[in-house]
């Protein structure tokens, strides 16, 4: 028996080494974490159950079969954060540069199987030079396999994507249909074809970075949710993530004890909406006022900055946040910020995280640019995203409701379930210069002053629309409520609705306009 457990502990210390220690050092050189520490990072300390620690591919071409470490380059297994359980897998680039096998595939598939059947959220730590080369196809297999679990898991359990190292080819797809996309700058980059490639087909030269590093993919792309200078930090945010996120789709979001009274006034948003209807303010000031300790967990920081997308708790209570930003081309709705906020609006709705919009839209983006690459289609997909949310939906008008972006807003038309404005609020088809211009093309051409004509109009149209009140004589706004009792009557209404039951018509699934 002593010699079976000496032989046993030989065989997993032999495992935790991956690919020897030389390759450690490497990793380390290069400001990488190796795949063991990183889990130690993301999980409660001693938390982490491992398994098939001592698998081994079954490859014997190119002689790899004088080769066959334990592990086969990647360690699964589950583990905790702040208590509550996670399925996690991470690749060891020290084995085969992280390299996608067969057998390497089957412990992810494995794995997903049981976040599937358990209801845990699944985080993956990916850092793999791509398919296995010398298993060929039965690689290519592997990752069919993983990607049709990640498209079973979708809306069953969170999934989040930790991108540490290389992620290339059909690889990055694995990642693109889980819901979040972590990614550390400098040592991190996704790209469906690399630089190499590039310079090939288009004559662009382009390098790793700037093709599909954290910065490129935070601003540009919209693929990266989440970028971090470290991976520490970028690990400790995905804990912070977490926290916010039911385990599964059957579960309530967890709820979080805060000091912060429910019935606290903001006093600081009596004066924030500026006099001058044009003047930019700073909605992330809004919803730091309004949460719970001013803790805005803001996704897709970089991209589409005209809508703000995030986590945060009101009454200890997560919510999703969707908030027009003034202070970045004037709020309006554009197809990035459409994408972006659909694709956020659908993970809460899937995972009955409910929904607080802060609404000043000036309309959709008009231009060629925008209608030729198809805003209608894009546009869409906020509205659908929206109009089908069953979870509790609350909106404020702060300032601007112009158009069919007051529509698409999570309006009350669209099974809004609690729609206050402010007084500042301005509800109507267009603004007044436009309005006046369209209304009054010929008055205004015939007038001996034609700049004080328009501006009168503009004064009168001002004078009706430039208000919350029809809307809420007609009760498309439930109330008006003075900014500073927002915080207030939103936990209110939370409470209420965290009973809500709400369901669409039967179907195999719908056809957002993609
Ligand atoms: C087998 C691989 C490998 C791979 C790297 N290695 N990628 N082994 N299959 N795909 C091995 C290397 O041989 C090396 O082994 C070790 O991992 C480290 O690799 P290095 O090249 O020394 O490291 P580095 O300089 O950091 O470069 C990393 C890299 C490069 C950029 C990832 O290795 C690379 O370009 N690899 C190939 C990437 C690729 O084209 N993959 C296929 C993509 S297509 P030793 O023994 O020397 O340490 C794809 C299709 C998926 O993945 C399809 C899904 C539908």
């Amino acid at each position: 028996m002593k010699d079976r457990i000496k032989e046993l502990r030989s065989l997993k210390a032999e495992a935790l080494l991956g690919g020897g220690q030389a390759r450690i050092d490497q990793q380390h050189a290069k400001g990488k974490l190796i795949a063991r520490e990183r889990i130690d990072v993301l999980l409660d300390p001693g938390s982490f159950t491992e398994l098939d620690m001592l698998a081994r591919h079954r490859s014997t071409r190119f002689g790899l079969e004088k080769q066959r470490p334990l592990g086969d380059g990647v360690v699964t297994g589950f583990g905790t954060i702040h208590g509550r359980t996670v399925c996690v897998f991470s690749q060891d680039f020290t084995v085969f540069g992280g390299s996608l096998s067969e057998v390497h595939a089957e412990k992810i598939v494995k794995l997903m199987d049981h976040a599937i059947k358990i209801g845990a959220p699944v985080i993956g730590l990916n850092d793999s030079g791509g398919a296995r080369i010398q298993e060929g196809v039965v690689s290519l297999g592997g990752y069919a396999d993983i990607f049709l679990r990640n498209t079973m898991a979708s809306g069953v359990v969170p999934q989040i994507s930790v991108i540490l190292g290389p992620c290339a080819g059909g690889a990055v797809y694995s990642p693109a249909l889980t819901d979040f996309i972590f990614m550390v700058k400098g040592t991190s980059y996704m790209f469906v074809t690399g630089p190499d490639v590039v310079k090939t087909v288009t004559h662009e030269e382009v390098t790793h970075e700037e093709l599909g590093g954290a910065d490129t993919h935070a601003e540009r792309s919209g693929v990266a949710h989440f970028t971090y200078d470290n991976e520490v930090d970028c690990l400790l945010a995905v804990r912070k993530l977490t926290s916010y996120l039911p385990l599964n789709n059957r579960e309530t979001p967890p709820l979080r004890p805060t000091d912060d009274a429910s019935a606290r006034m903001c006093d600081k948003l009596r004066t924030i909406v500026p006099t001058n209807p044009n003047q930019p303010y700073d909605i992330k000031e809004v919803i730091r006022d309004v949460v719970d300790e001013a803790d805005f967990f803001e996704v897709h920081a970089e991209f589409a900055t005209n809508i703000i997308c995030g986590f945060a708790t009101l009454d200890g209570m997560p919510v999703g946040i969707v908030a027009n930003q003034p202070a970045s081309l004037a709020g309006v709705l554009d197809i990035n910020a459409s994408v972006k906020g659909a694709r956020f609006v659908r993970f809460c709705d899937a995972f009955g995280i409910p929904l607080i919009v802060f609404e000043d839209v000036p309309g959709f983006l008009p231009g060629t640019d925008q209608e030729w690459r198809g805003i209608i289609r894009h546009g869409a997909k906020l509205l659908y995203a929206f109009c089908e949310a069953t979870v509790p939906k609350l909106t404020v008008i702060t300032r601007k409701a112009y158009g069919g972006a007051y529509d698409v807003m999570s309006s009350k038309h669209i099974r809004g379930d609690y729609n206050v404005a402010w007084p500042t609020a301005e509800i109507a088809v267009m603004g007044a210069k436009g309005a006046v211009e369209i209304l009054y093309r010929k008055e205004i051409a015939d007038a001996a002053d034609k700049a004080q004509r328009s501006q009168e109009l503009q004064d009168a149209y001002n004078d009706q629309f430039a208000n919350p009140y029809e809307a809420a004589e007609r009760g498309y706004v439930d109330d008006v409520i003075e900014p500073q009792e927002t915080r207030t009557k939103l936990i209110r209404m939370l409470h209420v609705l965290r009973t809500k039951e709400d369901t669409n018509p039967w179907k195999k699934h719908g056809n957002i306009p993609l």
